[in-house]
Order: structure tokens, then sequence, then C-alpha cells
């Protein structure tokens, strides 16, 4: 059976300043209607939206649907971009085998077992970073003082980019993660950035040090551009989505102290931790995908060559597999939910490389926060906090605290 609905629902759309942790209203209210409706990209092509669990993951996880922004339909978030988009994808934006070929070269560094062996890094990373914005002051702002430096460092030191250069590279991350950059400010951001890692690369590749920068620059089977590439992947995603994780996290236990009491247990702090993700889902714009083959979804026929947009953060709010026990539960933040089957990092073979690293970081910079400071607060006027909403990734621009 094929139908089509016939209201597109805008990506992206707005969030509601009432509920700012939820998702937009348009894709909850899209849910309500159907696991599968129509969108309305920003350059006014239509494509697909999965709204519910079960087609999400199928949409993420069968092959009948393509990563690869090469393909000519591929659905863009961003309009007029499909001719520098296409220059020179990361393997986030193709498919096996040359996505596999690629990921697999860095898969060894973000291997759970190398990650663990970090966490006295990051642990050191996060303290000494609460010091700094604790010493002699009683307010500070938690994004530029605490929830940005954290991830921002530990990817630094994990692909041996110098701290130093934050300026440069979280202005040019911000600017290509932004929904409202123009082609020419994205093309000059990815030049930008791309010089930058490939000059980085090269004087690595001549004096290599333990970092995953210099391991890309000396393999033989990768052009310097390629390294860059994925070293851009990996800076970009590296701080911005944790980074934003961290201080909306803060945000919303700040709104719920009996919630964030529970982070006083250790035991529970991982569990914590996937319900924040479920619930926050900051990849608020969805996951494109474009189909290669007619497929049946969600009792409707999606045409070969049809773009679709995988919904996770409403499919992480389905009643039917995280739903409690009563109506809008779903909706609630429960730090004692099992979330752990959420889709917070993708799902299928584009799964978040770095699950693990971003796991750890975000349990011990939240845990660490509420425990050294136990009389944390929104410092300003209500209203003072600002939201990220024309990026990628959901999250905060600025969140006065004080203790
Ligand atoms: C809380 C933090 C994070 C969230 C919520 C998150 C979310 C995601 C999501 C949803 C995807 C799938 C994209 C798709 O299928 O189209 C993804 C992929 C990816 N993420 Fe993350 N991410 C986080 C942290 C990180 C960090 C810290 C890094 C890096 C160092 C990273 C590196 C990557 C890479 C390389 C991919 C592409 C994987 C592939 O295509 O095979 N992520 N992430």
């Amino acid at each position: 059976m094929t139908s089509t609905p016939t209201t597109a629902v805008p990506i992206p759309a707005s969030h509601s300043a009432a509920c700012p942790f939820g998702p937009p209203p348009a894709y909850t209210e899209a849910a309500g209607a159907g696991p599968l409706t129509r969108a309305e990209l920003p350059g006014g092509e239509s494509c697909w939206l999965a709204t519910g669990y079960a087609e999400v993951r199928t949409v993420l996880s069968d092959r009948r649907f393509s990563a690869d922004v090469r393909h000519p339909n591929f659905p863009l978030l961003v309009p007029g971009v499909r001719k520098l988009i296409t220059e020179n994808p990361t393997f986030l934006r193709l498919d096996d085998p040359e996505h596999a070929r690629l990921r697999r070269m860095v898969t060894g560094d973000f291997l759970v077992k190398r990650v663990e062996a970090m966490r006295p890094a990051v642990q050191r990373i996060v303290d000494e970073a609460l010091d700094r914005m604790t010493e002699g002051r009683t307010e500070a702002d938690l994004v530029p003082d605490f929830a940005l430096p954290v991830p921002s460092l530990v990817i630094c030191l994990l692909l041996g980019v110098p701290y130093e250069d934050r300026e440069f590279f979280q202005g040019v991350s911000r600017t290509l993660l932004n929904n409202t950059s123009t082609p020419e400010q994205l093309s000059a951001a990815q030049d930008e950035m791309l010089d930058y890692l490939s000059e980085l690369a090269a004087r690595k590749r001549e004096q290599p040090e333990d970092d995953i920068l210099s391991r890309l620059a000396a393999r033989d089977d990768l052009t310097p551009r390629d390294a860059a590439g994925t070293g851009i992947l990996l800076l970009i995603a590296g701080h911005e989505t944790t980074a934003n994780m961290i201080s909306l996290s803060t945000a919303l236990l700040l709104d719920r102290p009996e919630q964030a009491a529970r982070l006083a247990d250790p035991a529970a702090v991982p569990g914590a931790v996937e319900e924040l993700l479920r619930h926050l889902t900051i990849v608020h714009t969805g996951l494109p995908r474009v189909a290669l083959e007619d497929v049946e979804l969600g009792g409707t026929t999606v045409r070969a060559g049809e773009g679709v947009i995988a919904m996770i953060s409403t499919a992480n709010r389905d009643g039917t597999v995280f739903g409690g026990s009563g109506p809008g539960q779903v909706d609630e933040l429960d730090l004692d939910r099992d979330a752990r089957r959420h889709m917070a990092f993708g799902f299928g073979v584009h799964q978040c490389l770095d699950q693990p690293l971003a796991r750890a970081e975000l349990q011990i910079a939240l845990a660490t926060l509420f425990r050294r400071l136990p009389g944390l607060r929104p410092a300003g006027p209500p209203g003072t906090a600002a939201f990220r909403t024309d990026s990628f990734i959901y999250g905060m621009r600025s969140l006065p605290v004080t203790w």
C-alpha cells in the first residue's frame, strides 16, 4: 500500500520555548500521526520523515538505504551545498565498502578497552576544568568554562591537535555545523579546516607522536586529504556533540533537582547518562538517507531514489519501546528508566564511533560536577540561559550558573 500524507513537516523545525528539552513540536505531532510522513527540506525539496522506533531502526540498518551523500537525491539539510559536500565526503556520508575501509583505520582508538584506560585522564581533565571554573569565583558560564573545554581537551589529546588552537577550530566547527551558514561560508570553513589538518598531518608524518593523526598520516593507503577529512570528522564530532550533551544535561538536571540527586549514587550514573541521551537526543535534525530500492516502511512504499530523514529524537520517545506506567510517561526524564535501546548515537553501520568515550566523558563530567558543587543552580533571572537552535546539534550557547 502506498499512502502519502498531505502535510509536510519542515526540517529543521523550531523548538518550543516552553518545552526546550524536547524535540520540536512539529516532529512530535508528526510522530503522533503515524510512523512515516512527508517532510520539506530547507531547499524546498520533499522527502520522507520516519518518526517511529521500528521504522527509524530499519532506515538506519537496512542496506537498501544509503548514507552516500553523492547520490543525486540525498536529502540535504543546507540548501545549495550539493557540489561542496560531495567533493570530499567523510566516511559518515559514504556506504560500505568505502565507509568500512576508512572507519576501520580509527576504530582501534575508540575500543571500549582503550577508553576504559583513558578514564583517569578524563577525570583529571574534568577536575582541572572545575578547579579553573571555581577558583576565586562563585559564578560562571558553564558552556565556555566547563562543557566545551572538557571534550575539546580530550579529543585534542587523542587526535594530537594542539589545544592552543581551540579558538580557530571551535569557531570553524560552529560554522560547519550551523544550518544557517551560506554555501560560501561553509566552503571557506571546510577549506580552512582541511588546510589546517593537512599541514598538521604533514608535520606528524615527519615527526610522529602517539596520536590518531600521526597514525593516519603514516599510512600509505590514505591520501593526506583523506587523513585530514577523517581528522575533521573526529575533531568536530569530538567536541561539539559531547559539549552540548554536558550543557543541556546540566540545564535539565538543574530544573529537576530530585533527578540530579540520583547522580550521587555511582551505580546509578551509567543508566542515568543513557536516559539523558535518550531524553535529549541532541542530533535533533535527524539522520538523512536515500532509498536505493523500493522498500515497504510503516505501511508505505518508499520508492528507489526517495530521501528519508530518520528522526531519532521521536524514535527515542516511542512509548511502545520506552513507555512506562502512564500516558506521556515516555516524555518524562526518569534516570532509573532502562533506556539502553535508545538511538541517540544512531544505529547500524554508521552508529557513533566514539560512544564509549562520549559515555565515559558524560558519566565523569556530570557526576563530578554535581558532587563537587552540591549548591549548583542557575544564575541570573529565568531565561538567561540560551539554547543553540541553529545547529545540527541541539544544545546550549550559554548557561550561567552559581554555587
Ligand atoms: C554525546 C555525544 C555524541 C552523540 C550524541 C553522537 C551522535 C552520533 C550519531 C547520531 C551518529 C550517526 C550519524 C548517522 O548515522 O548519520 C554519529 C556518528 C559518528 N560519531 Fe558521534 N556522537 C557523539 C560523540 C562523538 C564523539 C565524541 C566523536 C569523536 C571523536 C564522535 C564521532 C563520530 C563519528 C566518527 C561518526 C561516524 C560513524 C560512521 O559513519 O561510521 N561522536 N554520532
